[in-house]
């Protein structure tokens, strides 16, 4: 698939089929994931994978009760966006313990802080991997979602997965085949958040 197609469809879904996902594909969305940049080319990542259903099926309840916690204090949004991510965002909830494959993207707890100047956050050094790995899954008619509301519960979500204290999630990504369309996703316009040379 050409780079940009890939790019410009590749969106949330939520909504996947029971077929699982191969292994090989798997393997190509981490290795695209491993392959993209970090600060100092540290490589901070590290990715656990969960297939197991019964693990997948304790994920899927620590992220439903996260997301409703979350949805609990979030502003309620009633436009036609709003209310159509609020749905699918619910059924992820509802579901994301059947999905076939789930993805942590965990990273080291660092401070941005070295020597007190600031070297940006270590996140900017995870979040290149995680676009990586949902761009190759697109390539492949694979179908993420970058989440972050796990961490709302995110000691439990550690303790389960055995994972040190050292480390702490940075996305936890559901990989399956999409229930649903790819498309090209409504933004605001580039041009109209653009500036040249100066502010303005
Ligand atoms: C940092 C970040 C955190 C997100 N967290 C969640 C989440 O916890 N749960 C969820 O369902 N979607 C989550 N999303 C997905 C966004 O809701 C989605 O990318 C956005 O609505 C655009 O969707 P679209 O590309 O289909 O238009 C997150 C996205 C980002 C970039």
């Amino acid at each position: 698939m050409d780079a940009l197609e890939a790019i410009m469809t590749t969106r949330a879904i939520r909504r996947f089929t029971d077929e699982p996902v191969a292994e090989d594909d798997l393997w190509t969305c981490l290795r695209a994931a491993q392959q993209a940049p970090s600060g100092g080319n540290v490589q901070p990542t590290r990715y656990l994978v969960v297939t197991d259903p019964d693990v997948r099926a304790e994920v899927g309840k620590l992220y439903r009760s996260a997301f409703t916690r979350y949805a609990e204090m979030a502003p309620e949004r009633t436009d036609a966006v709003g209310l159509r991510i609020g749905r699918s965002a619910n059924h992820l909830a509802d579901t994301l313990g059947s999905v076939p494959v789930i993805v942590f993207f965990l990273m080291p707890r660092l401070p941005s802080l070295v020597e007190g100047i600031d070297i940006g956050p270590v996140h900017a050094s995870v979040y290149p991997a995680v676009q990586n790995f949902c761009l190759a899954a697109r390539a492949l008619g694979l179908g993420t979602t970058l989440t972050t509301v796990i961490r709302v519960h995110q000691g439990e979500a550690l303790e389960l997965l055995g994972v040190p204290e050292k480390w702490e999630i940075a996305a936890m990504v559901p990989l399956g085949h999409p229930a649903e369309k790819f498309s090209v996703a409504v933004r605001r316009d580039v041009s109209k958040l653009t500036s040249f040379n100066r502010w303005s």
